[in-house]
């Protein structure tokens, strides 16, 4: 077959493909242990209200059949855009309306559009890329540029915490931004570290990004105000230079594809126009279901009170039994040399082992061994491939969101196999 750049570039195997293809057919072999995927809980209430919510949209007339029967127009559910914009500026005081908001088929769409829309060739033939102020950032960014050399990334700064935790920062003296960046990215909470960037460090970036003149995308998958798994306070923050983006993936919606994009008209519009060329418009299922919980603002109530406890008692719970399995990582002499970075929103646990003797892949591939799937460390530092840094080599993401049981299994097999390692 002869394929064009575009096909060479989506159809080449790249690393992430092929390690989610490994963890898919890992799972299919049965019995193993998932803390691998990204695939949000299935909370029973949260479940139980979806299910209330199709049963009514059934049971209204010409409900079902309008639900799946029309297009919506390229931005998205027009009705669901209003209360979307109503409710922002309500919460937040947020001067947007629906000219604001564009509707994206899953959030991972509408990233894959903005980073294009900013990046790559541009008209006068020079190039511009993404950059990353911090990594690791989430690894679904990786592809996403339309051709090659297409992302930037900075290292972090490291600050150690009591109790073996650490948090990255933002290294804002290495942060230089040439003109040679169409628009900068974070997500907040981040993927795959549970890092939520401080209100300093977000205004601090959004300050550098109006200064070059570039837009700053915040990619609030898991952030508030839905389905804000977030466990510090965190400001939510938006200005006509920022991109927020939004999904309903974590509410508990993902296969409904349903992402959100909130920025200035211009750049809302574009995302519309490239829905219309792309997808004509975006499904509409997920806005549909979720429309009167925007209206009445119960996705906020449902978000604070059941979806962030729900994950906030996992975190804990899954940093203690680490404590527990592998001693205290400070003081005199720890088996295991290991910290685990403060847990702060999203679904995830990321640990460090530092002079892990092996690679962080290699213990991957010890652990779907002994049935357990974790995600090395190392493919979430797009934008810094090329960089020879060993720790990008020590650390693991391990997700929490399956069932406790097999949670607490999955960590004693990663404590027991870092032991052998370490001993
Ligand atoms: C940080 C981050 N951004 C975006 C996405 C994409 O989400 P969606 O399901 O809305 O496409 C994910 C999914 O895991 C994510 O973790």
């Amino acid at each position: 077959m002869n394929l064009s750049k575009f096909g060479e570039k989506f159809t080449r195997k790249a690393g992430i493909t092929q390690l989610m293809d490994d963890l898919g057919a890992a799972m299919a072999g049965g019995d193993m242990l998932m803390l691998g995927g990204g695939n949000p809980a299935h909370i029973p209430e949260v479940q139980d209200l979806f299910r209330e919510r199709m049963e009514a949209i059934l049971a209204e007339p010409r409900g079902f059949e309008t639900m799946i029967g029309n297009y919506d127009g390229s931005r998205g559910n027009q009705a669901f855009v209003e209360a979307l914009a109503k409710l922002l500026r309500e919460t937040f005081g947020w001067e947007i309306g629906p000219q604001n908001i564009a509707l994206t088929n899953g959030a991972q769409s509408g990233l894959f559009y903005l980073f294009n829309l900013f990046a790559g060739e541009m008209p006068d033939g020079s190039k511009k890329k993404i950059l990353f102020p911090l990594t690791p950032e989430y690894i679904g960014y990786a592809d996403a540029g339309l051709s090659d050399d297409f992302f930037e990334a900075r290292r972090p700064s490291i600050e150690l915490l009591e109790d073996g935790q650490f948090k990255y920062h933002v290294d804002f003296q290495a942060l230089e931004v040439g003109d040679n960046i169409g628009a900068m990215c974070v997500s907040r909470p981040t993927n795959p570290t549970g890092n939520v960037l401080t209100g300093d460090e977000i205004m601090h970036l959004d300050a550098i990004a109006r200064e070059k003149d570039i837009p700053f995308i915040i990619d609030g998958a898991y952030g508030t105000p839905f389905p804000d798994i977030i466990y510090t306070d965190a400001t939510p923050i938006w200005s006509s230079n920022t991109v927020l983006t939004m999904s309903l993936s974590k509410f508990g919606l993902p296969n409904l594809r349903t992402g959100i994009v909130i920025a200035r008209e211009e750049i809302a519009s574009a995302i519309a126009d490239i829905n219309g060329v792309m997808n004509l418009a975006p499904g509409g299922i997920g806005s549909r279901m979720a429309m009167e919980m925007v209206r009445t603002g119960e996705i906020i109530r449902i978000s604070h009170e059941i979806i962030k406890p729900f994950y906030k008692r996992k975190a804990f719970q899954t940093l203690e039994l680490f404590r527990q399995e592998l001693g205290p990582s400070t003081g005199s002499g720890p088996a295991v040399p290991y910290r685990i970075h403060k847990p702060e929103g999203a679904l995830f646990l990321w640990i460090w082992f530092q002079d892990l003797p092996i690679t962080s892949a290699e213990l991957y591939e010890r652990l779907k061994k002994r049935s357990c799937l974790v995600v090395p460390g190392s493919y979430f530092f797009p934008g810094l491939e090329n960089e020879d840094w060993q720790h990008k080599h020590e650390c693991i993401r391990v997700t929490y969101a399956q069932d406790d049981a097999v949670v607490a299994e999955g960590v004693k097999i990663i404590a027991d196999e870092v032991r052998r390692l370490f001993a």
